[in-house]
């Protein structure tokens, strides 16, 4: 594994164990054990949208390994200016140890990854999310025990985090239901990988989706960039609310995760919201464990 670009590279095997050094590197700083696995080593963050989580873990997970991570809006960088990404990678990579970055374009992840010399990280595109979805699979494990005869279902909007949800799910050998509005289904390749690799559904019924799930996924329904399209897709998107109607048709203690931002009284009522509360801030946390484990895979030699 050289790069974290998609979770679609990734193979089953190469999930469990980053899952499983998740684990053991969550263990080690519940318990005071200093890991510092990336002392020296310098992490670059590009960001181009906003962001809480994704920042504030990686920064704080590379101090915790012992490195030094670089805050790198694209504001002030030449690369929103205009600079091609193959020349950003190209100059990054003498520098650097290794890149995150959170874009639009998969494609200017890929190129950065094909130009630079140095490991790239993926920290969301308009295409995937893929270190949500390892902290994602990393909490599901954690309540579930295993994957094992686990569905993951997934409301709403089919976008990067239906689309790691689907891939990651499957993967790992849960089967994956997924209700979105036929206007709004993910991307091709993934439908595509999906019905080829595991146990996949697709319809327009959440409550369809949502029976005898062990887990409901949802996320926004207008992504970063789709701002202007908010009101349109807040009518699109009506029926597709996490609410104690589609959990009732859910397992018992079926979990309820977000990735948040969450956006109360849209895609989830605050009733669920708050009663699964610990669960989605749990999933929070694990973002800082997932991606210290993907930084030392990449970067720790
Ligand atoms: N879930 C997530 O990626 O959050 P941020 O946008 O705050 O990084
Ligand atoms: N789908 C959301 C996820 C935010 C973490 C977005 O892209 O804005």
């Amino acid at each position: 594994m050289k790069h974290l670009l998609k979770l679609l590279d990734l193979s089953p095997e190469e999930i469990t164990e980053l899952l499983d050094l998740a684990d053991q590197l969550k263990y080690e700083r519940k318990n005071g054990i200093a890991h510092p696995h990336l002392k020296g080593k310098t992490l670059g963050m590009i960001f181009q949208k906003a962001s809480t989580r994704t920042r504030v873990s990686f920064e704080t997970g590379m101090v915790q390994l012992g490195g030094y991570p670089l805050f790198l809006s694209s504001n002030d960088l030449q690369i929103g200016r205009g600079e091609p990404v193959q020349d950003t990678a190209r100059v990054l990579s003498r520098y650097l140890d290794g890149i995150m970055i959170r874009t639009f374009a998969q494609k200017e992840v890929e190129d950065l990854a094909q130009y630079g010399s140095i490991p790239i990280i993926n920290g969301l595109t308009d295409f995937c999310h893929p270190c949500q979805v390892l902290a994602d699979l990393m909490t599901i494990r954690e309540y579930k025990g295993s994957f094992q005869g686990l569905k993951m279902c997934y409301i709403g909007d089919g976008n990067n985090m239906a689309n790691s949800l689907i891939v990651g799910g499957l993967k790992v050998g849960m089967e994956v239901s997924i209700a979105c509005p036929d206007d709004y289904r993910p991307d091709a390749i993934v439908l595509d990988f999906a019905s080829k690799n595991g146990h996949f559904t697709m319809t327009n019924q959440p409550v369809v989706a949502a029976e005898n799930a062990d887990v409901i996924f949802t996320d926004v329904w207008a992504s970063m960039g789709q701002e202007g399209e908010a009101e349109k897709r807040r009518i699109a998107f009506a029926g597709y609310q996490v609410n104690d109607t589609v959990l009732s048709a859910a397992h018992e203690g079926c979990m309820v995760q977000h990735c948040l931002p969450a956006h109360r009284g849209e895609e989830i009522t605050e009733e669920v919201f708050e009663a699964h509360a610990n669960e989605i801030f749990d999933e929070a946390e694990n973002r800082l464990h997932a991606q210290k484990a993907v930084m030392v895979k990449l970067m720790a030699h």
